[in-house]
């Protein structure tokens, strides 16, 4: 087959890991009989330099003449937080992220063998083992209502930003997070804030109904503080766990933590319809960017899960995550992921080694 893939390779550290997986994408082709071709898709930080707009007009029109699209990373401090939205590179995130669909984010935080060490948990917590899967939404709720600013009599000004969803959007992601307990460990915790909130209280109405048609799929209601308090006091309890925009923004976070190497975690935003979003859940990082210092990882696990999630290619997948645990296993490392006093290997190292695995 051929797939046609949009590169949005960003800002920071972007272009160097997106490089790498690109090289990974086109051994993988030769290795499997596929072929890739490429379109560059400017968006982020480096838009605004290049035409003034993070989310330049046609972004979201190139993407959908793809079959999949690979993200970098965009932002960072160069580009602060301007007070119009246009020049803001996270403007362009949720711009596509809306524009394409992608209504389901799924952020995997497994805790990979070679390193456990990493785990800033108790050593009888990371024994246990972590792997669990986030699954956020994504195009709804608080991040995606009215905002406004205005000034009141008594009080000064006054911001409000509005948190709403409906059921047909708590279904859809629910489906999608109830499908995906199927194919892994069968259990599901929906996060939400149901003593509180009322969007959480028909959330867990639509929740509730969907339990019942996935009966085999172990489900249980978890409050998201005491969700924050599961995921540092006992993380392995958890195998798909759904929940909405900004619980599933904070708490992805504090999953991807636990594992202890950020640099290593990719994620899929994904719809109805393709193409779906692969990309690292790290940042930009311009601290280290043009350097070679990047841990390329990350976006190479993206590829995997672009092949799983968007091309149902699973052999293919399981072949670059293989090699990606195979170079962990022999202890090559890079500066993020490298204990003190560990010699360190560059982001083009790091891909190449990775390769010669596939
Ligand atoms: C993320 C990021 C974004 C979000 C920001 C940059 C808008 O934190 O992808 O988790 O909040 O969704
Ligand atoms: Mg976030």
């Amino acid at each position: 087959m051929n797939y046609k893939i949009a590169l949005i390779r960003g800002d920071g550290i972007g272009p160097e890991v997106v490089g790498e997986a690109v090289k990974v994408m086109d051994a993988i082709g030769a290795k499997f009989g596929h072929t890739f071709e490429y379109v560059d898709v400017l968006m982020g930080g480096c838009a605004i330099d290049a035409v003034g707009k993070s989310y330049p007009e046609g972004t979201a029109e190139k993407c959908k003449e793809c079959d999949a699209v690979l993200l970098g990373a965009v932002g960072g401090p160069k580009w602060g937080h301007s007070t119009e939205a246009e020049k803001r590179p996270e403007t362009a995130l949720l711009s596509i992220r809306k524009d394409l669909g992608l209504y389901a984010n799924l952020r995997p935080a497994a805790l990979r063998p070679a390193l456990a060490e990493a785990c800033p948990l108790k050593k009888e917590t990371a024994d246990r083992g972590i792997d669990l899967m986030i699954v956020r939404e994504l195009t709804g709720g608080i991040y995606f209502g009215k905002r406004e600013r205005y000034a009141t009599e008594d009080r000064g000004e006054e911001a409000a930003d509005r948190m709403a969803y409906s059921e047909k959007e708590i279904e859809r992601i629910g489906r999608r997070a109830f499908e995906l307990a199927r194919l892994r460990g069968k259990k599901l915790a929906s996060v939400d804030k149901a003593n509180v909130l009322e969007t959480s209280r028909l959330w867990r109405k639509v929740m509730h109904k969907l339990a019942e048609e996935y009966s085999d799929v172990q489900y249980e209601d978890v409050l998201v503080d005491n969700a924050a308090m599961q995921l540092v006091r006992d993380p392995g309890q958890f195998d798909v766990v759904v929940t909405e925009n900004m619980f599933g923004d904070i708490l992805s976070d504090e999953a991807s933590m636990i594992t202890g190497s950020i640099g290593l975690l990719p994620s899929a935003s994904i719809g109805d319809t393709a193409p779906g979003l692969y990309e690292p859940i790290h940042g930009s990082a311009p601290d280290i960017a043009g350097q070679d210092r990047a841990n390329p990882i990350a976006t190479i696990l993206s590829v995997a899960m672009m092949f799983r999630y968007s091309f149902n290619l699973p052999a293919e997948a399981k072949t670059i995550e293989d090699a990606v645990d195979a170079i962990l296993n022999e202890g090559w490392r890079t500066a993020d992921i490298a204990k003190p006093g560990e010699d360190v290997i560059s982001t083009v190292k790091m891909g190449e080694l990775i390769r010669a695995k596939l």
